[in-house]
């Protein structure tokens, strides 16, 4: 069996040719730092995601960072938070100076259980860290519930999940902090980019700075902004006016792109059903996955990513487990789900070019066996 001598990608990078003109534009406008664009952008993705307090960053990673200096997050602090994830998720962590604390993952989704989180909480937690993996929504009601209990702030990383919803309302704009990507293969890019959404107005102010050197832009400058005194220091987290002119034209395309995207994955979820070997991850009824990637549960994983290979369709795990890497072995815990979970889990093609013929070639060769 095999796929008309092709392979079907994992990923592939979505770009509109209607870009050109406004990339050209801002290209030769004579101003391509963070400008008149960036600011277009954030309202419009304000818009989008009905959250009034958005910032563009450089990228997802930063966004990451900045939320924890945010949330108050600093030396030998701790961070409840999953493995399951890119390791932009938990090397901010480290970046602030802080102490990931693994919690296990809900064996249905992959996510974070918040049933894990109580028994974790010692004086030093400050903040619960949530990845809604592949797009679907974590259970953020029962997370935040326990972090209210014990006053941890919550980040969401949303860098999966451009267009999911939890009970009717865009993730990431709910918690104390949201932050979202638009590195190359997400289902929006800026080339690379990222988003910080803040629910309080002033760790938006203060996040505003801090993303600029700890410079406030909208103080008035006499001499461009030289004597404008810095209180607290920042990095240089913020977005070009380039990255938010391709967002811009991208963001006419997100809905269509995502749509795609969940139309692939339901198509599985049908046809996958009853096939031995092949778990499906829960599909509940309170929230809407972007799929940005779609994970199964797969008996002999490795052996069914090489056949699924030789037959041309690109499988993959995505992301390593991070407790897994040796920079941070010293906080090694048992995570009996988590273990259960990777050893099984696979992404197949789900994106908005897997055509139908793709999908059933998929589905097809699935069934077959490897
Ligand atoms: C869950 C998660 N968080 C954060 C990031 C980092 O995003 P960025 O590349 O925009 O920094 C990624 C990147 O893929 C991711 O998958």
């Amino acid at each position: 069996m095999s796929h008309a001598g092709r392979t079907i990608p994992l990923f592939k990078v979505f770009m509109p040719e209607s870009v050109m003109e406004p990339l050209r534009a801002t290209l030769f406008s004579g101003y391509i730092g963070q400008g008149p664009r960036v600011e277009e952008f954030e309202g419009a993705l304000s818009a989008r995601l009905g959250a009034p307090h958005a910032l563009a960053l450089n990228s997802a990673t930063s966004g990451l960072q900045l939320a924890l200096r945010l949330a108050g997050v600093g030396p030998g602090d701790e961070v409840i938070t999953t493995p399951l994830t890119c390791a932009a998720t938990n090397w901010a962590i480290l970046a602030q100076g802080a102490v990931p604390v693994w919690a296990d993952v809900d064996p249905a989704t992959g996510n974070l259980d918040p049933r894990a989180i109580e028994s974790l909480v010692t004086p030093k937690a400050k903040a619960v860290m949530v990845v809604h993996w592949g797009g679907y929504p974590a259970d953020l009601d029962e997370t935040w519930s326990v972090a209210r209990r014990h006053g941890l702030k919550v980040i969401e990383d949303a860098a999966h999940a451009f267009g999911s919803t939890y009970k009717g309302v865009h993730v990431g704009t709910q918690s104390d902090f949201g932050v979202f990507s638009f590195q190359a293969i997400k289902h929006m890019t800026t080339v690379d980019g990222g988003l910080l959404l803040a629910r309080d107005a002033s760790a938006y102010s203060r996040g505003k700075r801090l993303r600029w050197y700890g410079i406030d832009r909208e103080a008035d400058p006499t001499d461009l902004r030289c004597e404008n005194d810095v209180e607290e220091w920042g990095w240089k987290f913020h977005m070009n006016d380039v990255a938010a002119t391709i967002g811009l034209e991208q963001l006419k395309h997100v809905d269509r792109i995502v749509a795609l995207h969940r139309d692939n994955a339901a198509f599985y979820d049908r046809e996958l059903r009853n096939i031995p070997g092949v778990e499906l991850l829960a599909l509940r009824r309170d929230r809407e996955s972007a799929s940005w990637i779609h994970t199964i549960k797969v008996d002999a994983r490795d052996e069914f990513i090489a056949v699924m290979r030789s037959r041309g369709v690109m499988t993959s795990r995505v992301h390593e487990r991070n407790d897994k890497h040796s920079t941070v072995a010293a906080w090694r815990r048992r995570l009996p789900q988590l273990d259960a979970f990777v050893a099984r889990m696979v992404c197949i093609p789900v994106g908005w070019w897997v055509s139908e013929d793709d999908r059933q070639f998929i589905a097809n060769s699935i069934r077959a066996g490897w």
